[in-house]
């Protein structure tokens, strides 16, 4: 019998490690599928994903630059991908498929989880306000914090994230990097900032002795921004873990079955 066939769908994926995690899921779970790379044309992503669909894939994870076209593709969508407005993980069910968005609950699980660090009562700083950023509040949200501020280049984006997620409870401030206050607990950059080799956005006095701070990028990409935490007493963390994080939670979303996590980012780790 033909294992069910996954992928990870993106524009680049040559790079991307979700072959190697969900390889590990399904040895460690005994789950029989195959997971590859779809490489998809900026102008042909449905067309590329609906191949695969009727050539037996079951489902695929969905990175830059189409989680908003997946969005749109999804019949169903879990909650917090209708709030996030953005799809990373889609299910091809044969009466129509369901998109979820495991970015929030995988970055939430690293923080608390893997860094120890729960984050009830806390203050959370958030920069950027483009598609990253707007896949993970909601989940921030739901953690509980005391509150939360999100920043931006554009001022204009974080208050449209603070107004669509202002209904949910915990108290939203927006600005612009300036606007950013000190002494946060946790600081998580969700710009592509790192992308030019910048350092951080916003001022160090955001960053607190023994706080967090954590860059949703890994590898060289979020080398610059933790470098430059651990330079002002924060403790550096990378997106390593919310990838492992938000794949665990994918592979439950298509298999039901909830892969162990941990030892699959310590393997992730030392390979770096
Ligand atoms: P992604 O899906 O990775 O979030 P995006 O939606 O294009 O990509 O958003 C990129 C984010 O990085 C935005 O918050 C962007 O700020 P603007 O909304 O003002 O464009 C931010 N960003 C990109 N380059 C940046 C830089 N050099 N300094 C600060 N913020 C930057």
């Amino acid at each position: 019998m033909t294992p069910d066939q996954y992928a990870v769908a993106g524009n680049p994926v040559e790079h991307s490690r979700s072959p190697t995690i969900h390889a590990a899921f399904a040895a460690q779970t005994g789950q029989t599928l195959e997971y590859g790379r779809l490489l998809c044309p900026l102008d042909d992503f449905e067309g590329h994903i609906r191949r695969f669909a009727a050539e037996g894939g079951k489902g695929c994870n969905v990175t830059v630059p189409f989680k908003f076209e997946a969005y749109k593709l999804a019949k169903t969508l879990t909650p917090r991908a209708q709030l996030a407005q953005a799809v990373n993980t889609l299910r091809f069910d044969a009466d129509g498929w369901a998109g979820d968005n495991t970015d929030g609950v995988g970055l939430v699980r690293d923080i608390e989880r893997n860094a120890g660090r729960p984050l009830k009562g806390l203050s959370v700083l958030l920069i950027g306000a483009g598609g990253a950023a707007a896949g993970v509040l909601g989940s921030l949200i739901d953690a509980g914090p005391a509150r939360i501020c999100i920043v931006n280049r554009s001022r204009d984006k974080a208050e449209q994230l603070q107004a669509s997620h202002a209904h949910l409870g915990v108290p939203l401030q927006a600005g612009g990097l300036d606007d950013a206050p000190a002494g946060q607990d946790v600081v998580i950059n969700a710009t592509a900032a790192s992308l030019v080799g910048a350092g951080s956005p916003v001022d160090a006095r955001v960053l607190k002795r023994g706080g967090l701070a954590l860059d949703m990028m890994y590898g060289p990409k979020a080398q610059a921004f933790l470098d430059w935490a651990a330079r002002h007493g924060a403790e550096p963390r990378d997106g390593l873990g919310m990838l492992v994080e938000q794949a665990g939670e994918a592979f439950h979303f298509w298999r039901g079955v909830r892969p162990e996590t941990q030892p699959v980012l310590a393997a992730l780790r030392a390979q770096l």
